[in-house]
């Protein structure tokens, strides 16, 4: 098969090129036989190929394939909880290949309302971002939430699981197009970060102009949502995507100041210390979607192959995309099942 190995970290996206590498193996008697059809491409990928992911300490070192998000249709599955044809969708090193080999664990059967590229679009980020704000920010019905990096692929998830729990949104934003497309996805008001003191913006548009209620922070930006926040708010840390790596110094006395709660949440070790956690959260956010509260969000950008992957990153890079950037890797596999179930 057709994959992208990163044998050492990249510094230019162009060297990421298709190779021959060999059918992804099953290693454990709960592994799962997936044809991919679609793969996101995320900042968590941009970062994995040039080595600047805090797991590349750890968890994920070359060789491997990259790739981290996917969906596609079973070829052969360990238990009877998947059939060969099925179609799925989950989170998974090794999605920038033909097949993928997981851990039937970690794959959730593709909801009969979403195309494969559907699924891909929302992958993890659902789940990261219910686990974000109801689990752990607790974020209620009346309250204000500013979500920082309001048109990744993580922030669209945000802002609509926030509008189904019947809050207020602020999206924080680059341009013009994505504030449109923010307020058509339901936030309430959104806000450049283009503009000097735009803190000062996000407060006065707060009911009573004392601040937001929760900041989601995927951005890496505690000094700017501590000023946005009002007395005994909350802040949830979700990621850092404007940081390019390099990570903020937070002057603790301002968290003191404003009896703020700032709380960390890391999806994926989350789960593995504690997969009810991560049982929970996908529970509830996919009984989001089963209410009709939630839709993919897919860039228009046609990213056809495995050799679409660095223009995909250089538009990624240019803060062109919003919701997620899908890659098409066997879409007429899926299409092919869809005919025959017709
Ligand atoms: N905690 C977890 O378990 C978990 C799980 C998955 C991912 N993450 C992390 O969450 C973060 C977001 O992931 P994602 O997939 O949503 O990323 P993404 O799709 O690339 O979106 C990044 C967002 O950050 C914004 N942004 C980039 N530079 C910015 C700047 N200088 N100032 C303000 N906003 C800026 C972008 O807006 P513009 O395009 O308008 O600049 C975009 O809305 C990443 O750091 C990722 O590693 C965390």
């Amino acid at each position: 098969m057709k994959a992208v190995v990163i044998e050492q970290f990249v510094s230019n996206f162009e060297d990421l090129k298709p190779r021959d590498a060999p059918l992804p193996s099953s290693k454990k008697s709960s592994d799962i036989q997936i044809k991919v059809t679609h793969a996101s491409l995320t900042h968590v990928d941009m970062l994995y190929a040039q080595g600047l992911h805090q797991n590349n300490k750890r968890h994920v070192k070359p060789p491997f394939v990259l790739g981290t998000e996917f969906a596609g249709i079973v070829i052969s599955s360990p238990s009877n909880k998947f059939a060969p044809g099925d179609r799925v969708f989950g989170g998974g090193l090794g999605s920038y290949a033909e097949s993928i080999c997981v851990d039937e664990g970690i794959v959730r059967r593709v909801p009969g309302l979403w195309s494969n590229a559907e699924a891909c679009a929302v992958g993890v980020s659902g789940a990261v971002s219910y686990g974000s704000l109801i689990s752990v920010a607790r974020l209620k019905r009346g309250e204000t939430v500013l979500v920082l990096g309001a048109s990744g692929g993580l922030g669209v998830m945000a802002i609509q699981i926030a509008k189904a729990v019947g809050a207020k949104v602020i999206a924080l934003v680059g341009d013009k197009e994505k504030s449109r497309i923010m307020k058509e996805l339901g936030a309430d008001e959104a806000v450049s970060y283009r503009q000097r003191n735009w803190e000062e913006e996000v407060r006065a548009l707060t009911d009573d102009g004392e601040g937001v209620h929760v900041v989601y922070d995927a951005i890496g930006a505690i000094e700017s949502a501590l000023k946005c926040l009002r007395y005994r708010g909350r802040i949830v840390i979700v990621g850092f995507a404007a940081r390019g790596g390099k990570m903020e110094e937070v002057r603790a006395n301002r968290i003191l100041l404003k009896s703020a709660m700032v709380h960390g949440y890391r999806y994926g070790e989350d789960g593995r210390r504690d997969p009810r956690r991560t049982e929970e959260v996908w529970s509830g956010f996919l009984n989001l979607v089963e209410a009709g509260g939630i839709r993919p969000i897919i860039f228009q950008g046609n990213y056809m192959g495995l050799e679409s992957i660095p223009r995909a990153f250089g538009d990624l890079k240019m803060h062109k995309v919003w919701g997620r950037a899908v890659l098409r890797i066997n879409e007429d596999v899926e299409a092919t099942k869809e005919a025959a179930r017709l």
